[in-house]
């Protein structure tokens, strides 16, 4: 991979970084103006090989803020990709074109292969049901601005907790800052994965929002995520279990925020849209300025690559193999197989699934 500030997942930058980006977009929120022209002469190539509203237009209107122009597509039928090339010719094509890239893309690990052989930096806008860093920067700084604080939160995540990449790669972030707790509400089938779990000191799960909605300062709601599911049948079982309504929001308190990456379905009933604790249509506002941030942050500044964490060490592919069979590495036999590897665990660094060794 070149020495370039991809953003694939939110750990390539150290914890300092993201307060960095969280405080300029706090300052460009500010004063948009003094930004206008930062990236006059810049283009953004946008993949968007999976739909989106919020994550491809707010980098699009990103760039154009900051006066750089925009290329790319969210229709991969409308391009070449109709003809059969691979996700590594087109990436690498689109880089020469380009001074950032921006991919969201069905697959895990797929913005990682992309980065391999990519000419300028790219940001993961999200990759199957496995990481979509830019929300989290967005979810931190919605925290940052409406709680005044990123520590000694009680949040409550509720919903499709094994499937929704959002949340993961918020509770791994909001972990790192001192004297959170979590509170995962879910059904038996859809709970948070234990790769999330093990690491964190103060987390406890229930089945219930009116049981723990009281104590919480948030509630992150999530979408149950139809398109992971193996079939109709199997959704269908999880839909409408958990509806966030006016009756519930009366046993919160004054202080609780109510956040929800979007698009919604029936989770939150759109009674509770006029609530002051319902944030989440000015959470995908303050997405634009958290982008806004990373743009320019990428572009002009030097990121120190990522640190490994204590106790880990990073191996070639030593002979193994990853066998998830939804990983990038099935479909792009061309990509060298890597692990992080600990404690006799294998985790795929493409897909982050594990396997003893
Ligand atoms: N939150 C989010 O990623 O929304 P989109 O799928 O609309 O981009």
């Amino acid at each position: 991979m070149k020495n370039l500030n991809h953003l694939i997942d939110l750990n390539d930058f150290g914890k300092s970084q993201w307060d960095e980006i969280i405080n300029l977009g706090e300052k460009i929120m500010d004063n948009p103006h003094i930004y206008e022209a930062s990236c006059r002469g810049k283009i953004m190539g946008t993949l968007f090989y999976e739909p989106s509203t919020r994550t491809q237009m707010s980098f699009q209107s990103a760039m154009l803020r900051l006066g750089g122009g925009i290329i790319g597509f969210d229709n991969p039928t409308a391009s070449s990709v109709m003809k059969g090339e691979s996700l590594k010719d087109t990436t690498k094509t689109v880089s020469g074109y380009s001074d950032i890239m921006v991919m969201r893309h069905p697959v895990a690990g797929s913005v990682k292969a992309a980065a391999l052989t990519a000419d300028c930096p790219i940001i993961n806008a999200g990759d199957g049901g496995h990481l979509h860093p830019t929300q989290t920067l967005t979810d931190m700084l919605t925290l940052h601005k409406e709680k005044g604080r990123l520590t000694g939160l009680k949040i409550g995540i509720c919903g499709d907790l094994k499937y929704g990449r959002t949340v993961h790669s918020l509770v791994k972030a909001l972990s790192c800052y001192e004297g959170n707790s979590f509170v995962f509400i879910s059904t038996e089938e859809l709970q948070m994965p234990e790769y999330i779990t093990a690491p964190l000191e103060k987390w406890s799960k229930s089945d219930s929002i009116d049981e723990v909605i009281g104590g919480l300062d948030v509630l992150y709601m999530t979408r149950i995520q139809k398109e992971r599911f193996a079939s109709e049948a199997e959704y269908e079982k999880q839909a409408s279990r958990y509806i966030l309504d006016a009756e519930k929001m009366k046993k919160a308190g004054d202080d609780l925020i109510v956040m929800h990456p979007l698009p919604r379905l029936n989770e939150i009933d759109v009674a509770v849209d006029s609530d002051p604790r319902a944030l989440y249509f000015k959470q995908a506002h303050y997405g634009m300025y958290v982008r806004m941030a990373l743009i320019l942050i990428i572009l002009n500044y030097n990121i120190t690559p990522p640190v490994l964490l204590k106790g880990e060490a990073q191996d070639g592919d030593g002979g193994i193999k990853c066998k998830n069979e939804n990983c990038i590495l099935q479909k792009e036999p061309h990509l060298p197989h890597s692990f992080i590897i600990k404690g006799g665990v294998a985790t795929c660094e493409y897909c982050e699934s594990r396997q003893c060794i």
